[in-house]
């Protein structure tokens, strides 16, 4: 993946996985003025992203390098990854992460259905509406790449924050693991 795949890049000269353009205007308003929200950037090892990654689920340190290379494998995606992070103004340190991965579809009329992924918050920064935040925004962006529709996957002891965001349970979900 060479560098002129994305001409976006952030304050310190990472490339950006979208344009940061995309991003939802209403979501900066609602942020607190110590943090930014902006698209995962290329060197956001470097900012924690895995450690609060792994306060959601099983997700071991990777190399720079690995991460990198799962970062270029999704910009070659276009219009398909949008990670969106919350991250802290002065430190850049990541205090909250969600994924919003755009579908294509035959059916609707070559529709396209967003599915919302990885959602965590720093744990000492919990209760603060970011989360909220953070979903209504990414919401409103797969609404604006053209989803008919945006859903997810949680355990229930998470339905009433989704319920508080906009969701409503439509179904069950159902998954098999490699043995
Ligand atoms: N159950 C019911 N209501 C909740 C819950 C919950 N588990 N968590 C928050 N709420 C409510 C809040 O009280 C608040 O209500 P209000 O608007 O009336 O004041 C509202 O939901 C919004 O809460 P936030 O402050 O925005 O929530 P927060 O920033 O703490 O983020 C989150 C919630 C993302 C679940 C966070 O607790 C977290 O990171 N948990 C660990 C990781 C996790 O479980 N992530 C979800 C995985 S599912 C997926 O990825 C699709």
């Amino acid at each position: 993946m060479s560098s002129s795949s994305s001409p976006h890049v952030s304050a310190s000269g990472a490339r950006l996985l979208f344009d940061p353009a995309l991003v939802p205007s209403s979501i900066g308003g609602r942020l607190p003025s110590h943090i930014v929200v902006r698209p995962l950037a290329r060197d956001d090892h470097a900012n924690a992203h895995i450690q609060l990654l792994s306060t959601l689920t099983v997700a071991p340190d990777l190399s720079p390098e690995t991460y990198e290379a799962r970062f270029d494998a999704m910009l070659a995606s276009p219009e398909t990854y949008f990670v969106l992070v919350f991250a802290h103004k002065e430190t850049g340190k990541i205090l909250a992460s969600a994924s919003l991965m755009v579908e294509l579809k035959f059916l609707r009329d070559a529709g396209k259905v967003g599915h919302i992924e990885d959602v965590v918050v720093d744990p000492e920064c919990k209760g603060q509406s970011l989360g909220k935040i953070m979903i209504q925004g990414l919401s409103e962006l797969g609404m604006q790449r053209g989803c008919y529709k945006v859903i997810l996957d949680c355990d229930a002891k998470n339905a009433g924050f989704y319920e508080k965001c906009g969701y409503r349970n439509v179904g069950v979900e159902m998954a098999i693991y490699k043995q």
